[in-house]
């Protein structure tokens, strides 16, 4: 274990992104770090659940299983949205599954019955047993918060509140009207690849030239990418569109209040752990990562159109498009990444792929270059910087980063005004 943590500090520790190197092969495999990330990063911080839409009308309810734990979001009769455990106090069994609407939620063993807001509100011959108190049966709350339409869970009780956290990122979302995006397609992938892996395919654009070559890369060139100032919890990345495609405009429309530049780029940005988000003026593409273990993890990709993209008279048709076109993008990595989870997998045993790459003499604070630590790390593009920003990040949670000590720079790389 204590060789594990020197590996990972010695890539989290890089305080100059100009510097950064990758993790360890271990890091993506290890079953020590992920016992370490369940509590640490997964359940001590926040997690994207579902959109408000999924549970617009009073008694709606949905179901989502999140590390082990077995939820279920609901609005209750006042409007009232709340999170909580699905199993039965009686003797265990979940009293709902999927989504739908109900006027209570009864469990189907022995017909337990929950109110919306998790009280138990009957339970057939309970009266007969001594001392017995419905009120101390209800099915637990899960802390919550709604961002942006987004419910976000804390699983811990013991996260900072959120939106505070996310005051800088703000500025970026304003003229989207983000609220108004409503999703139109979800999708479930099973993923044989770490989390971390997923986060950093989504927070960089330097592979376009690669899986994305004949897609992604004519329109949004990955040497136009750029990355923006982060913080603590957040990266965020711009995708600038080629000025070859001129002002024209976007395929799905946007809020009116868009500037001109913001027509001609999507933001990407990851809040931490693995809440990862690329907008557009008539788009919204949500990844929702659900850890399985070291090196595995489902996906739901949720697709979402901008209100006024909703109200075009084609829509159907622009619907289609855009869940195609996301689907085939999102296709185009998995190749890459789970090629990246093998080769992790193959390299722990033999200390690495042993190559020098990372050796050479750039990685300014001797973690990659003393021969131990270095074995088999890469060393990271200007244009991947979100991906040192995740490694700080990882650090902090870990405690091999001092908090506060962390100071995002922004990349030297032109963009677009
Ligand atoms: S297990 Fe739910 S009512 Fe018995
Ligand atoms: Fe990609």
């Amino acid at each position: 274990m204590s060789d594990l943590i020197d590996q990972l500090q010695a890539t989290c520790a890089i305080a100059d992104p100009r510097h950064a190197i990758t993790l360890p092969a271990i890091a993506y495999c290890s079953a020590e770090l992920y016992e370490l990330e369940q509590t640490k990063v997964f359940r001590s911080g926040w997690q994207g659940v579902c959109r408000v839409e999924q549970i617009a009308e009073p008694g709606s309810y949905y179901s989502i299983d999140l590390l082990g734990r077995a939820l279920v979001v609901t609005r209750d009769r006042d409007g009232e949205l709340h999170v909580l455990s699905r199993i039965c106090r009686h003797r265990r069994v979940e009293v709902v599954a999927g989504a739908g609407r109900a006027s209570s939620l009864a469990c189907p063993y022995h017909l337990w019955t929950y109110g919306l807001d998790g009280q138990l509100l009957g339970a057939p011959l309970m009266h007969e047993v001594p001392g017995f108190d419905k009120g101390e049966f209800r099915l637990p709350h899960v802390r919550h918060e709604v961002w942006h339409g987004f419910v976000f869970v804390n699983l811990d009780g013991t996260a900072e509140p959120l939106a505070p956290q996310l005051a800088k990122l703000e500025p970026y979302l304003e003229n989207y009207d983000l609220d108004g995006y409503r999703s139109v397609d979800v999708s479930d992938w099973d993923c044989p690849w770490d989390w971390k892996i997923m986060v950093e395919n989504f927070m960089e654009c330097y592979h376009h030239i690669g899986p994305h070559r004949n897609t992604l890369e004519d329109e949004y060139p990955a040497a136009m990418s750029w990355i923006d100032k982060g913080d603590d919890l957040f990266s965020i990345l711009h995708m600038s569109q080629d000025p070859k495609y001129g002002d024209q405009t976007p395929l799905l429309a946007g809020s009116s209040r868009l500037r001109p530049e913001q027509l001609r780029e999507i933001i990407v940005f990851a809040i931490y752990p693995h809440f990862m988000v690329s907008l557009g003026a008539g788009f919204l593409t949500w990844m929702k990562v659900l850890p399985e273990g070291p090196g595995k993890m489902r996906l739901q990709l949720d697709i979402a159109m901008s209100g006024a993209a909703l109200a075009e008279p084609d829509r159907e048709n622009l619907q289609r498009r855009l869940v195609d076109a996301t689907i085939a993008i999102y296709k185009e990595d998995v190749d890459v990444c789970a090629a990246a989870q093998r080769t992790a997998n193959n390299d722990t045993g033999d200390g690495g792929a042993g190559d020098g790459g990372a050796g050479d003499g750039g990685a300014g604070d001797g973690g990659a270059g003393d021969g131990g630590a270095g074995d088999g790390v890469g060393r990271l593009a200007l244009i991947e910087q979100s991906l040192w920003e995740l490694y700080r990040y990882l650090g902090r949670q870990l405690g091999l980063v001092e908090t506060g000590q962390s100071d995002p720079l922004c990349c030297d790389r032109p963009r677009r005004s």
